[in-house]
C-alpha cells in the first residue's frame, strides 16, 4: 500500500529508504522487520555494535554504530548510510531512548539530563538530519516513540516524562509545520510494551510506579510495530497501539482529575504496604 503526501504524490515504501533509530531491539527492530517485509531498503542506528550487527544481519539491514545524543555522530551515520543505501532517507522512525524511573528526591542530577539528551535531543538530532532533505522534495514521513509517560505526569517518571513531553510537543509543532510542505509527522504513544528496556526498568521502578501500573501486562512489540506502519500508511499524526493509549491522548485533560484519584489511591496503599511490611 502506498502513503499518500498531502501535496499529491506518494511514498512506495517498497523503494523507499528507512533509518530506525534503536532499531537493534524491541519496538524500533519489530518495525524494521515489518519496514523490509514491505520492501523498505532499511538502515538501523544504536550504540552495542554486536547487538546491533545482529539485528542488521537479520534485517537485512544496513547500519552504523553512534548514540543518538551525540548530533555530529548521527548526522554523520545518517549521511554514510544514504550514500550506502544510494538514496536519501524517506522514512524515518525515531526509536532510539531509554527510560529510569525513581523516586525525585533520590533520582542523581545526570538521571535527568541522560533523559534529555538521550529521549529528546537524541530524536531531535536524527530529524534535523533528515527533515530538510524531505522538505527539499516535498515528501517524507518521520515518526517519533513518544509514551504514555510523554501524555500524563506518572509517579516516579519526573525524569523520563518531560523528555517524553518534549518529544510530544515537538512532534506536535513540527506536524504544523511539514504537513503543508508534503511530509507525514507522526507520533507513537505506547503503554508498558515488553522490551529490554521495560525489563531493565522494572528494577529501578519504586512500588508506588508498580501499583499504578497495577496487573496491566505490557504489549508485545510487535503490536507497536503494525501501528506504527498503520500510521505511516494512513498518514496519521496520533499512533497509539492501544485504547487506553489513545483515549488518554484524545481525552487526557478531561480525565485527569479521575486518573489522578485513581493512581493516587494506589500510590498510598503501596505506601501503607510498605510501611507495614
Ligand atoms: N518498552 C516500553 O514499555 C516503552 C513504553 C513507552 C515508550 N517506549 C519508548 O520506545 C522506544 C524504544 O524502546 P524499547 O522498549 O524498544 O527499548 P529497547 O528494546 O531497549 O531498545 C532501545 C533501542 O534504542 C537504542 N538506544 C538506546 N540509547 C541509545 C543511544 N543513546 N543512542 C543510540 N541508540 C540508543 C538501543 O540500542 P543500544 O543500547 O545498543 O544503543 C536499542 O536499539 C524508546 O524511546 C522508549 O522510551 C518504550
Amino acid at each position: 500500500m502506498k502513503a499518500t503526501t498531502a501535496s499529491g504524490g506518494s511514498l512506495e515504501l517498497g523503494s523507499a529508504h528507512a533509518i530506525v533509530t534503536g532499531g537493534s531491539s524491541g519496538i524500533g527492530l519489530a518495525t524494521a522487520r515489518l519496514l523490509a517485509g514491505r520492501g523498505a531498503k532499511v538502515s538501523l542506528i544504536a550504540r552495542g555494535k554486536e547487538r546491533l550487527e545482529a539485528a542488521a544481519k537479520e534485517v537485512g539491514a544496513a547500519a552504523r554504530v553512534a548514540d543518538v545524543a551525540d548530533r555530529a555522530a548521527v548526522t554523520r551515520a545518517v549521511a554514510e548510510l544514504e550514500q550506502e543505501q544510494g538514496r536519501p532517507c524517506d522514512v524515518l522512525v525515531a526509536s532510539a531512548g531509554l527510560a529510569r524511573p525513581g523516586h525525585f528526591l533520590e533520582l542523581q542530577d545526570d538521571v535527568f539530563r541522560q533523559m534529555i539528551d538521550v529521549d529528546y535531543f537524541g530524536t531531535l538530532h536524527a530529524l534535523r538530519a533528515v527533515v530538510p532533505g524531505m522538505v527539499e522534495r516535498g515528501q517524507g514521513s518521520v515518526v517519533a516513540v513518544s509514551s504514555a509517560a510523554g501524555l500524563i505526569g506518572i509517579y516516579g517518571y519526573s525524569a523520563y516524562g518531560p523528555a517524553k513531553f518534549a518529544v510530544r510537543g515537538l512532534m506536535e509543532s513540527l506536524r504544523a509545520e511539514l504537513t503543508p510542505r508534503g511530509l507525514h509527522v507522526g507520533v507513537v504513544f505506547p503503554p508498558d510494551v515488553d522490551t529490554p528496556q521495560l525489563a531493565e526498568e522494572n528494577r529501578w521502578k519504586p512500588p508506588e510506579t508498580r501499583a499504578i501500573g497495577g496487573t496491566i501486562a505490557p504489549i508485545p512489540a510487535e503490536r507497536v510495530a503494525e501501528a506504527i506502519m498503520v500510521g505511516i500508511d494512513r498518514r496519521r499524526f496520533l499512533i497509539c497501539p492501544d485504547i487506553g493509549t489513545w483515549a488518554l491522548a484524545r481525552f487526557g485533560s478531561v480525565l485527569m482529575p479521575l486518573l489522578n484519584r485513581a493512581f493516587d489511591r494506589r500510590v498510598r496503599k503501596a505506601r501503607e504496604a510498605d510501611d507495614n511490611a
